[in-house]
């Protein structure tokens, strides 16, 4: 089945995945493109967003591509940088502002009458941030929205349904901005909301049944959300045909291995736990460079994983749990040549399961969007609500080098700390939490004993991608009985500390 799908045009605005994400929380599928690669099959889309951007529609740089096969053809919904160019590639007028306005604003003028603005009235806030404005509207231009500083905050152009705003509806502080993606979406452009989680398992599947007939698949489970998904797809899919192996590089939570392997069997995954934690924790010994320690565990990830695809016969596909943030080509903020497609999987001198045919089932999907389809499989709840977890675990989390005691120590830590979030029911709140091991030894006293002992310091951030993170303000009460509770229990640990920066300039993990 064809879904209706609304095209985002990308001029670099920080935004233009929310919008994406906004779009598709309406249940319509989205896509984002470049500005400069707009797709030739403009026919399956039902609609256009022209997204924000960094630079000037004044400047040298300005991106400014041929939108000729659009306008007055597809509904538009411009926003911000995209509203300025439609307005100057209209033959409008663009110029640089006297006013900035950056942050809160308030359309003291609507149209009120529009269907645009149904159930959006004078004085809704809105997010803006720009300096350039729009001085005079194009020929057909009629003026839909102005705030105290800008005139021409919204305008359509009579007879098409070409919309424009110089303000963001995808951020949460524009406070209609929902009901105004609903509006243009759904009242004007007529889209139809057929994008659910429950469509996209059912389509998915059939798709993945027609690609895969009687191949076998191999599949590498991490314990985390997305490879999870993408095996219970697969699973639907295809049965016992796929393969999943989960490796134990012995830097995994504390039992964290035999957890989640139970918990997995009982999913009816066909999957294979491997512990490898003795062949990781030797090739480890003495190291204690961050890099190469991600060197390493990538290296013996990748011999350990060899092996294991080499013992099932014929086997065609590698799965991945690719994510649409992934694939999604990224404008370069100047609009320059550097737009790149991450890579995953290369060719020449690889692994011989990466030769393997790849097949990533959840490639069109946004973080929140591999929960809810989760959940629409019924997958158990605490498994698709998991904080992230690095891939080369506790050994970026024990600062410098590496030995066995101290993997155990730091897991007794982590352990307590995470179950202490859950039970106090703070887990949900923080979107990654763990402790880090310090290599310092600091003196203490216990009873009348002088210690000399290791160092913890507690992490709890949030975030929306890891991308910037802050840290959570946690209860007193709950640091202190959390420390207690850890200095108490866990030999070898006199102090704890808890960590409160931000990312930038830290960053989550202490390597
Ligand atoms: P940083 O420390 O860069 O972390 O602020 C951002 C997010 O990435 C995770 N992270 C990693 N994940 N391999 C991974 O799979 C790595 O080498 C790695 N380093 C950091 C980190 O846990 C956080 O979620």
């Amino acid at each position: 089945m064809q879904h209706n799908k609304v095209l985002i045009l990308d001029f670099g605005s920080q935004y233009t995945q929310l919008i994406a994400r906004r779009v598709r929380e309406l249940n319509i599928y989205s896509e984002i493109y470049p500005y400069n690669k707009i797709p030739d099959q403009l026919e399956s889309y039902n609609a256009v967003i022209l997204s924000g951007s960094p630079v000037s529609v004044r400047s040298d740089e300005a991106l400014h591509p041929d939108l000729s096969n659009i306008r007055g053809k597809k509904p538009i919904l411009a926003v911000c940088y995209g509203a300025q160019y439609l307005a100057h590639f209209s033959g409008g007028e663009v110029s640089e502002s006297n006013t900035r306005e950056y942050g809160r604003a308030n359309l003291a003028y609507i149209k009120e009458e529009e269907d645009f603005f149904e159930n959006i009235h004078k004085g809704s806030q809105v997010w803006m941030s720009h300096s350039d404005t729009i001085k005079q509207l194009p020929e057909g231009g009629v003026l839909l929205a102005s705030t105290e500083d800008v005139e021409n905050a919204a305008f359509k152009i009579e007879n098409e349904q070409t919309y424009a705003i110089q303000f963001h509806p995808e951020v949460y502080h524009s406070t209609d901005g929902h009901q105004l993606l609903h509006n243009f979406l759904i009242k004007i452009a007529r889209v139809n909301q057929d994008w659910t989680p429950q469509s996209f398992v059912e389509e998915t599947v059939d798709d993945l049944k027609a690609k895969l007939g009687n191949d076998k698949v191999v599949l590498g489970l991490s314990g985390g959300v997305d490879s999870s998904v993408a095996a219970m797809l697969l699973h639907k899919a295809i049965g016992k045909n796929l393969y999943c192996i989960f490796v134990n590089n012995g830097l995994l939570r504390k039992n964290e291995f035999e957890d989640v392997l139970h918990q997995y069997e009982g999913m009816g995954l066909n999957v294979k736990g491997v512990d490898a934690s003795a062949r990781f924790l030797d090739a480890l010994a003495g190291k204690s460079e961050p890099e190469e320690k991600r060197k390493i565990i990538g290296r013996v990830f990748i011999e350990v994983f060899d092996d294991e695809a080499h013992s099932i016969q014929d086997v065609k596909w590698l799965a991945q749990g690719t994510i649409y943030p992934d694939v999604i080509e990224s404008v370069s903020a100047t609009g320059g040549p550097s737009a790149t497609i991450k890579s995953h999987h290369n060719v020449g001198g690889l692994p011989d399961f990466m030769k393997l045919k790849v097949v990533e089932p959840l490639k069109s999907l946004f973080k929140d969007e591999v929960r809810r389809v989760g959940a629409s499989m019924n997958m158990d709840s605490q498994l698709l609500g998991r904080h992230p977890f690095p891939g080369p675990g506790l050994a970026i989390r024990i600062l410098g080098d590496l030995t066995r005691e101290k993997v155990r120590i730091l897991q007794e830590v982590d352990a307590i700390f995470i179950n202490n979030l859950k039970s106090w029911n703070l887990y949900d709140k923080v979107w990654q939490a763990g402790a880090m091991l310090l290599p310092v030894n600091s003196v203490g006293v216990m009873g009348d004993e002088r210690t000399y002992e290791k160092c913890v310091a507690l992490r709890a951030v949030e975030s929306t991608d890891g991308m910037t993170a802050d840290w959570v303000n946690l209860p007193y009460e709950f640091l202190q009985k959390t420390s207690n509770e850890i200095i108490n229990r866990v030999k070898g640990v006199n102090r704890v500390v808890y960590d409160i920066s931000s990312k930038p300039p830290a960053t989550i993990e202490w390597e």
